[in-house]
This record gives C-alpha cells, sequence and structure tokens, in this order.
C-alpha cells in the first residue's frame, strides 16, 4: 500500500498573525497541508479554537495565540511560545491587518493609529522577535502587503502609508539577511473577498468600495494562500521576492 505523499513542509514551523479569518485564514490551512506545525494567532479566540481542532483533526501540531500584534509584549510572548511548543520558528506570516479608508480631511485619527499599530508597528515587532530564530534555521518571513503598498490612490492615504512603509522595511531587511538564507517574500494582493472591508468606519468610503468590487469577480483567500504556497515551498536557492497579484477584473 502506497503511503500519502509528503508535505513539502514537513517539519517547519510556521506562525501566522491574523489567522482567524480570510487571507490568513486560508494561508494557515495551505501550511498545515503542506505538514507544516502552525501557530495561529489573532484576537478573536474562538474562531482560532475552531480552525485549531479542525487542523489537529487533519493531523496537524496546532498552537492557538490570542494575541493582539499592537501590543510588543505579547507578540515578544506568541514567538516564544510558539517556539517551546512546536519546538523552533521557521515561517513567519505577518498577515493581520485593517484597511480603514477615508479622506485624510476630516479623518478620525484614531483609525489612523489602529492601521499603523497593527500594520506597521505589529509588523516590525514580529519580525524582530521571529528573527533569531529565522536566522537560525535560515526561515523565511512573508509580509501580507498590498496593491496599496506599491500605487497610492484618494482615500487610502494611511492604509497606502502603512503598506508602503511594509515593503520598504522588507527590502532593507532582505539586504540585512538575504546572504544568511533568510527570505523576505513580500505578496501584494489588490482585491479579496473576506472580512477586511466590514471594518472600515467612514461610512461614504465602505460604500463606494462595496459598489466597486460588487463589479468585479475578487480574488479569494485561497488565491493567495496559493502565492504564499509558491514562495515558502521554492528550493532555498530561491528568493520569491515579491508577488503582486491582482483580480484581472480589476484596471
Ligand atoms: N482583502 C483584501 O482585498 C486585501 C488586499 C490586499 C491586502 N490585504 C491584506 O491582507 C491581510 C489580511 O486581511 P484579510 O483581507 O484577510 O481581512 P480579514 O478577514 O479582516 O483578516 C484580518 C485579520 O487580521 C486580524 N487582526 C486585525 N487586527 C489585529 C490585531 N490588532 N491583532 C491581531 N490580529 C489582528 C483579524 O483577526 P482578529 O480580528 O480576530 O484579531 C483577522 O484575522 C491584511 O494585512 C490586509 O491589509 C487584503
Amino acid at each position: 500500500m502506497s503511503s500519502a505523499p509528503e508535505g513539502k513542509l514537513e517539519g517547519k514551523v510556521a506562525l501566522v498573525t491574523g489567522a482567524s479569518s480570510g487571507i490568513g485564514e486560508a494561508t494557515a490551512r495551505m501550511l498545515a497541508a503542506e505538514g507544516a506545525a502552525v501557530a495561529i494567532a489573532a484576537r478573536r479566540a474562538d474562531r482560532l479554537r475552531a480552525l485549531g481542532d479542525e487542523l489537529t483533526a487533519a493531523g496537524a501540531r496546532v498552537h492557538v495565540i490570542a494575541l493582539d500584534v499592537t501590543d510588543e509584549e505579547a507578540v515578544r510572548s506568541a514567538v516564544a511560545s510558539t517556539v517551546e511548543t512546536l519546538g523552533g520558528l521557521d515561517i513567519l506570516v505577518n498577515n493581520a491587518g485593517l484597511m480603514l479608508l477615508g479622506p485624510v480631511e476630516d479623518a478620525d485619527t484614531t483609525d489612523w493609529s489602529r492601521m499603523i499599530g497593527t500594520n506597521l508597528t505589529g509588523v516590525l515587532h514580529l519580525t524582530h522577535a521571529a528573527l533569531p530564530h529565522l536566522l537560525r534555521g535560515q526561515g523565511t518571513v512573508v509580509q501580507i502587503s498590498s496593491v496599496a503598498g506599491r500605487v497610492a490612490v484618494r482615500g487610502a492615504a494611511v492604509y497606502n502609508a502603512t503598506k508602503f512603509a511594509v515593503n520598504a522595511f522588507s527590502e532593507s531587511l532582505r539586504q540585512e539577511v538575504t546572504e544568511r538564507g533568510v527570505r523576505v517574500v513580500v505578496v501584494e494582493p489588490g482585491t479579496v473577498e473576506t472580512e477586511l472591508r466590514e471594518h472600515i468606519t467612514h461610512a461614504p468610503s465602505k460604500a463606494a468600495i462595496e459598489e466597486r468590487v460588487a463589479k468585479i469577480r475578487q480574488l479569494r483567500s485561497t488565491d493567495i494562500a496559493e502565492a504564499v504556497r509558491y514562495a515558502v515551498t521554492a528550493p532555498p536557492h530561491v528568493m520569491v521576492g515579491e508577488i503582486f497579484i491582482r483580480p484581472t477584473d480589476q484596471a
């Protein structure tokens, strides 16, 4: 009797932030299906537990972490508990994010602080905490950035600013660590059908984006997980630096 084919990530440990929905959830499923042990982190622990139970039942080793990525101490504990529970850290997927669109004029600046804390400072602290482990095992950091990290548009100023910053940080980090075997991958999706837009507080911006996306075939979270799979399962000498992925219908 032939046994099932081995996943390409057997023996690897991954930590995915924002794994309670959307792209992060799909990425955690993909990594587990490839044989990785996965630490899944986000604030909604109930959702994580349900996902964790499902992945465990399918044979994966899973560590569930209730985490707010804006809390630096909690971020450091999350990395430490991943290493302790799952035996190391080879792949960090910085995915947790918020897209609180709206004009600069009259903006609710608490939206800005939340986006900067989640999309940028959270990514910096997670990467910093994970780096010693990634350097030890020649691991990979995957940043779920955005088309918004390459192209600025009216009504997205601070979301654009956070994602441009992630891209700049990632290119500088790449130059610092690539010769020591650590790969830094930036994934830049266009519109993906997830809960991301539900959190927009500026009603006209929310209505405008809902109207725009209703006319197109959006990407699915699994499309982005496939892009991550391509990068993290590439041979160690191959550094897939950037994946820009848009819906065909998005001009
Ligand atoms: N959807 C798109 O069109 C699109 C396009 C380009 C890029 N992206 C990027 O893709 C990433 C994932 O978004 P998504 O589209 O999958 O949306 P989503 O379904 O809303 O997922 C966002 C995830 O981030 C988590 N999160 C938010 N704030 C957090 C915090 N303070 N601490 C920990 N986790 C936090 C959420 O979990 P909890 O609420 O449970 O904490 C959730 O799991 C984001 O970085 C986003 O910018 C999305």
